[in-house]
């Protein structure tokens, strides 16, 4: 008897109401407007980076952008150049229109597989890719004359390091980094930042600083959004528990998990109770 093809868009489950987007994140709500004045974690990134390399560790919404603009605005008064790089070339391209906002169109230029405006602008966003392969040509003799003046790299998602098949990119980067150069390291989940702070220190000419905290500015909600496009919260709990067990799963979730799994690997075991 043939096999019944797993169907990988499942139909609506019967038992599981979605909950909406407005009432997922209610009580988040939005902050009183107040003048803008910077936060200290940033104010010793923006100072640790006129010193040596930085990894700023912080979560989610934090304002690492803001450290970014001040680090990249200090280098190109210096006459240096700076590379931006993202992993997600949609990203790349976001922050390109933002950088062009701040610091003017003939200033800032994009790199990426698809684009190439203002290739030798004083401030480049690229790939993590286009710049390690860059950092490749100037190791084997071919030197991009960009590196000759490069000041600072921002490598943002800097998670990306943990990536089993892509952070070998981000580890060569960093590796191949040319020594005049700072390294400015952005992310919101680097798990072991120590480790990597004594890492960097070990391999690049001054000390990596590291700048981290814990406490978000903006709440986390998670939730589940399953492939037929209905929300449910992914924990019984408001608040996402620090190390996550199958038991904190809520229990629509749950379902739609099995549901889920059924259809893209078939039937395979019935779903527990608890
Ligand atoms: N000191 C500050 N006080 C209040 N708001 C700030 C401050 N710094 C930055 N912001 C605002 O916080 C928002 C989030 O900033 P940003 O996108 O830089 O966060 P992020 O840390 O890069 O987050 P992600 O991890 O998602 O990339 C922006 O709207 C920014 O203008
Ligand atoms: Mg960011």
């Amino acid at each position: 008897m043939a096999h019944k093809k797993p169907d990988p868009t499942p139909t609506k489950p019967r038992h599981s109401k979605s909950i909406d987007l407005a009432r997922f994140l209610e009580g988040i709500g939005s902050p009183e407007f107040m003048s803008f004045s910077l936060d200290p974690w940033q104010k010793e990134a923006i100072e640790k980076i006129r010193q040596g390399d930085v990894i700023v560790s912080v979560p989610t919404g934090s304002g690492k952008t803001y450290v970014a603009v001040e680090a990249a605005r200090h280098a190109m008064n210096a006459e240096k150049t700076v590379l931006y790089t993202s992993p997600i070339k949609a990203l790349s391209n976001t922050k390109f229109t933002e950088f062009s906002k701040i610091f003017g169109p003939d200033r800032v230029g994009i790199l990426t597989g698809e684009r190439r405006v203002n290739p030798y602008a004083e401030m480049l966003v690229m790939t993590t890719e286009i710049l390690r392969n860059l950092l490749y040509d100037a190791a084997s003799g071919e030197i991009d004359f960009r590196l000759d003046t490069l000041g600072l790299v921002i490598l943002d998602e800097a998670q990306f390091l943990a990536d089993p098949e892509r952070g070998v990119v981000w580890e060569e980067t960093i590796i191949f980094c040319p020594s005049q150069t700072r390294l400015l390291l952005l992310s919101a989940s680097i798990g072991n930042p120590e480790e990597l702070t004594t890492w960097m220190s070990s391999i690049r000419p001054s000390t990596c600083h590291l700048v981290r905290h814990d406490n978000r500015s903006v709440p986390l909600r998670s939730g589940y959004l399953h492939p037929n496009g209905s929300l449910t919260p992914l924990f019984k709990t408001l608040d996402t528990p620090t190390s996550p067990k199958e038991a904190d799963l809520h229990p629509k979730t749950k379902h739609l998990f099995h549901i889920y799994e059924q259809n893209i690997l078939g039937p395979r075991r019935p779903l527990r109770r608890s």
